[in-house]
């Protein structure tokens, strides 16, 4: 029997995640998944370059390219069901995609936030705007989250979560850096692994951990 599960990576910009999941696979940290796609919302993302670079197909569907969210959504989804993707994961993607995507593949999308949701999520926090926000705060502890992905952003159930110290001389851009080195590269590949090997379940909006 053929247990392997074809996981499509969803990118905008750098790709360090999608870097940290490459990385993961090649020294077996992703159990039963491969990745076989990556797709881009933007036709200049390095995270395309890192899939090239690696051997893994790439599609790009630009953002631009559409007038609204829905028909976006749409494509987006075709691709998806293209690609035979199993396990979806948002890594750096900065669309907020819509029903069309959410309800054919409900359980099997993951994203990576850089905070300790519920704190700094939702809407208009992403990226660096996160650290921006945690900073002016003064919180003296951040991190990061892995939650399957659900039409409300960021709002759905939370898969893991990993603190991080906040240094009083940190800028948002160190912050951001600390919580990628320490939290998004070991939790991402980690709560991708579990999902893929089906250890992962669902009750009431929470995650229960360590299979069925
Ligand atoms: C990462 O910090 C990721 O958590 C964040 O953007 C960065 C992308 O880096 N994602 C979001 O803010 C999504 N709401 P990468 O392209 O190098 O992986």
């Amino acid at each position: 029997m053929n247990n392997t599960k074809n996981i499509v990576v969803l990118a905008s910009g750098g790709g360090t995640n999608l870097q940290a999941l490459i990385d993961a696979e090649k020294n077996g940290g992703l159990g039963c998944g491969k990745i076989t796609c990556v797709i881009a919302s933007k036709p200049d993302a390095y995270a395309l370059t890192r899939a090239k670079e690696n051997g893994i197909k790439t599609r790009i569907l630009a953002r631009k390219d559409y007038a609204d969210i829905d028909t976006y959504s749409a494509d987006m989804r075709d691709a998806l069901l293209e690609e035979k993707a199993d396990v979806i994961v948002y890594a750096g993607f900065m669309t907020i995609l819509g029903d069309a995507v959410c309800d054919t593949f409900p359980n099997k999308m993951v994203n990576v936030h850089p905070a300790l949701i519920p704190s700094f999520c939702g809407k208009g926090y992403y990226g660096l705007h996160v650290h921006e926000e945690a900073l002016k705060k003064g919180v003296k502890v951040s991190g990061a989250t892995v939650h399957f992905v659900t039409a409300e952003c960021d709002a759905g159930p939370i898969i893991l979560q990993k603190a991080v110290e906040v240094l009083d001389t940190d800028t948002p851009e160190t912050l951001q850096r600390r919580i990628m080195e320490q939290a998004e590269w070991k939790i991402l590949p980690e709560a991708v692994k579990l999902l893929c090997d089906e250890k992962i379940t669902v009750k009431n909006g929470r995650t229960y951990i360590g299979g069925k």
